[in-house]
């Protein structure tokens, strides 16, 4: 079997951990060895007890620098937090999913021949991530791998690109979050059990992803709006109090705070 390749993690949390979980899931399982790494070390052991992943939880000597030399680099820290450390060594590739960070400002950081900057969400941890990539270097087909790994990977042409599909991908999780407790409450209002609500709308979830991955969203809704019906009595609500327009301005504000980030 071929030595395997370092996966050097730098950050033990909510993204490191759905990432570490869905390459650990996935064939790549025994191609790469995870390594954490972060400020604290009883964290970064923590980490790799919690989520039952095999690996080396390493701490490095704040003055001497993170030791990336050869290292395919993973970086899960809050973008503020790249200051925070010094990395010694030429890195394999350098996989940033930092908000807002260009790739300009981590070969400020850090020494590699491959930048892969990438807008994943928190899907990843069941291989479920829906996640934007752009790429500086020549690693395009293991990039392609590593990212589909936990999910879909989709090219974008620019890192701007990537930082849009906060809108599409990273911060999507959350408002459709919201939806799902919307309509929970709306089904107490009605009389249902809040357990009960609960599952049903976590089928519908699940049940839509399936219908969205083979129709539009006009043919789902044509389909369950029959004229002069139920259904359409409630899209004239949502449309009348601009919904749709609220969700467009919510995911621009979004990605403008990301943009402004750095
Ligand atoms: N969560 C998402 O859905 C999502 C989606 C796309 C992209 N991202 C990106 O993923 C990155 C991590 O986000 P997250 O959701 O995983 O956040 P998180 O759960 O809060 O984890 C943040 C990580 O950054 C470290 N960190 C924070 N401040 C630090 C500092 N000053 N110096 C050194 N390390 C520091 C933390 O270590 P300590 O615990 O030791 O502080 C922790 O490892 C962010 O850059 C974010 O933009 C997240």
């Amino acid at each position: 079997m071929p030595a395997q390749k370092t996966l050097l993690f730098v950050g033990y949390g909510n993204m490191a951990k759905a990432i570490a979980l869905g390459i650990a899931n996935s064939n790549l399982k025994d191609i790469y060895r995870f390594e954490i790494t972060g400020r604290n070390p009883q964290k970064a052991q923590k980490f790799l007890e919690e989520n039952h992943l095999t690996g080396e939880a390493k701490i490095y000597d704040p003055s001497l620098g993170i030791d990336v030399d050869g290292k395919i680099v993973i970086l899960c820290i809050k973008p503020y937090a790249l200051e925070s450390f010094k990395y010694k060594g030429n890195a394999n590739s350098v996989y940033s999913v930092m908000a807002g960070v260009n790739i300009d400002t981590l070969k400020q950081h850090i020494i590699s021949a491959n930048y892969v900057k990438a807008m994943p969400n928190v899907g990843a941890r069941y291989q479920k991530s829906s996640t934007a990539v752009y790429m500086e270097g020549n690693i395009a087909e293991e990039a392609k791998k590593i990212i589909s790994s936990f999910g879909c990977a989709v090219f974008v042409d620019s890192e701007s690109l990537v930082d849009a599909s906060i809108a599409t991908g990273g911060s999507s999780p959350a408002f459709l979050a919201l939806v799902a407790q919307a309509l929970i409450d709306a089904g107490v209002r009605e009389g249902l059990k809040r357990e009960d609500a609960l599952s049903l709308v976590r089928t519908t979830f699940e049940g839509f992803s399936h219908l969205l991955c083979e129709q539009s969203p006009d043919q789902i809704i044509s389909s369950i709006t029959s004229p002069g019906g139920t259904t359409i009595e409630g899209l004239f609500v949502l449309e009348d109090r601009a919904v749709r327009g609220a969700f467009i301005q919510a995911c621009h504000e979004a990605v403008l705070k990301c943009k402004k980030k750095h």
